[in-house]
C-alpha cells in the first residue's frame, strides 16, 4: 500500500495552480501530490519532482515516467535553486514540500525508521549521504547524545537514555532498531515500561517514539534542510508564486512559521494561512498520520 498523501484538497486548493503552470513537488514521496498537481495543471503544465530518496524517484518513475509533462529529478531540496538552474527553469508558479517521511520509507524495515520493525540503525533518507543512525549513537558523547534527544525528540528522558545507550553501546553495539528500543526500555523503572504495562494506556506512546525522530532529524539535517529549501524556493518563485509547507510536529511547524513572519517582514511575501490549515476528522479517521499534518502557505509579492 502507497503513502497516502494529508490535506490533499486543501494543498491543491491553496497552492493556486491552474492550467499550463510550472510546479515543482519537492518532496515526491510516493507521487499522491503529484498525480493531483498533475491533474490541476493539464496538458500544457509542467511538473518537476524531487526526492532525495531513490525508492521514492524509482516509485515515481514507474508511475510518471511516460508523462513528457514531468521532470523527475533525485536530489534533497535544499538544492533547489541549483537543480532549477540546471534545468534551465528560472522561475516557477508553485512549490510543495510535504516534509519528514513516507509510509513507504516506515514501512521498510531495512531503512530503520520504525521502532516497530527490525532493521539496521540507518535512517537516512539519502542512503548515499551522511552517516547512519547508529554512528552517532556509538560515537555521540553522553551530554551531546541526550541534547539531541531532548531538543529534537522533546524528550523528558533524554538524560536517562543518553547514559543507558553510552552504557550498554560498550557491552554490545546499539546499532539495530531492536537493541535501541531494548537499550531505552531497560533503562526505564518497571512501572514505566511499555512492553510489560499489563494493559498499555490508551495512545501511551512506546518511549523509543521520541529517541528515533530525534535520530533521524539528527542524521538527514531535516532542520537546515527545511530553512535552506525555504529559501532556495522562495528564489525561484515567480511574482505571484507559492510555496506550500506541510510539516509533522510543532519544532518543524515553528521553523516554518518563523521564516514566513521573516519573508513578510521583509516585504518578499505575504502570507496566505494566518494560521495552519490541518486535517479534519474524516481525514483523520480514514489516515492517522494526517492527525499532526499542518499546512502553511505563502505567496511571492510581485
Ligand atoms: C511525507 S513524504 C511525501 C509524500 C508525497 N507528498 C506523496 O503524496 O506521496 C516525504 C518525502 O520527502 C522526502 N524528503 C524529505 N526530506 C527531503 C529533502 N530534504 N530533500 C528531498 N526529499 C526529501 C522523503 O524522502 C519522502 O519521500
Amino acid at each position: 500500500m502507497h503513502h497516502k498523501p494529508v490535506l490533499l484538497r486543501e494543498t491543491i486548493g491553496l497552492l493556486g495552480l491552474r492550467p499550463g503552470v510550472v510546479a515543482v513537488d519537492a518532496t515526491l514521496g510516493s507521487g499522491g501530490h503529484a498525480t493531483a498537481i498533475l491533474e490541476r495543471i493539464g496538458p500544457a503544465g509542467r511538473l518537476i519532482g524531487l526526492d532525495q530518496d531513490p525508492d521514492a524517484i524509482e516509485r515515481c518513475t514507474k508511475r510518471f515516467g511516460a508523462d513528457a509533462r514531468v521532470t523527475l529529478i533525485r536530489s534533497n531540496f535544499r538544492k533547489i535553486d541549483e537543480v532549477l538552474e540546471e534545468l534551465k527553469v528560472p522561475a516557477v508558479d508553485a512549490i510543495l514540500m510535504d516534509i519528514g517521511m513516507s509510509s513507504d520509507q516506515l514501512e521498510d524495515g531495512k531503512r530503520g525508521f520504525s521502532f516497530q520493525k527490525e532493521g539496521d540503525l540507518d535512517m537516512r533518507m539519502d542512503p548515499d549521504a551522511g552517516n547512519k543512525a547508529s554512528h552517532y549513537v556509538m560515537t555521540l558523547p553522553e551530554k551531546e547524545l541526550a541534547r539531541i534527544i531532548y531538543e529534537y525528540g522533546e524528550e523528558r528522558n533524554s538524560r536517562r537514555f543518553a547514559a543507558a545507550i553510552v552504557r550498554e553501546r560498550y557491552r554490545n553495539p546499539v546499532d539495530t532498531t531492536s537493541r535501541l528500543c531494548e537499550v531505552i526500555e531497560s533503562s526505564l523503572p518497571g512501572r514505566d515500561r511499555f512492553a510489560k504495562a499489563k494493559r498499555p494506556q490508551r495512545n501511551r506512546r512506546n518511549p523509543a517514539t521520541r529517541v528515533f525522530q530525534a535520530l533521524r532529524i539528527l542524521v538527514n539535517d531535516e532542520f537546515g534542510a527545511l530553512r535552506d529549501g525555504m529559501d532556495g524556493a522562495v528564489k525561484r518563485l515567480a511574482p505571484r508564486g507559492r510555496l506550500g509547507v506541510i510539516s509533522f510536529h510543532s519544532l518543524e511547524d515553528r521553523i516554518v512559521k518563523e521564516k514566513f513572519r521573516e519573508l513578510a517582514a521583509k516585504n518578499i511575501a505575504e502570507i496566505v494561512t494566518r494560521k495552519p490549515v490541518v486535517a479534519n476528522r474524516s481525514e483523520i479517521i480514514d489516515n492517522p498520520r494526517a492527525r499532526s499534518a499542518k499546512l502553511r502557505v505563502i505567496e511571492v509579492k510581485p
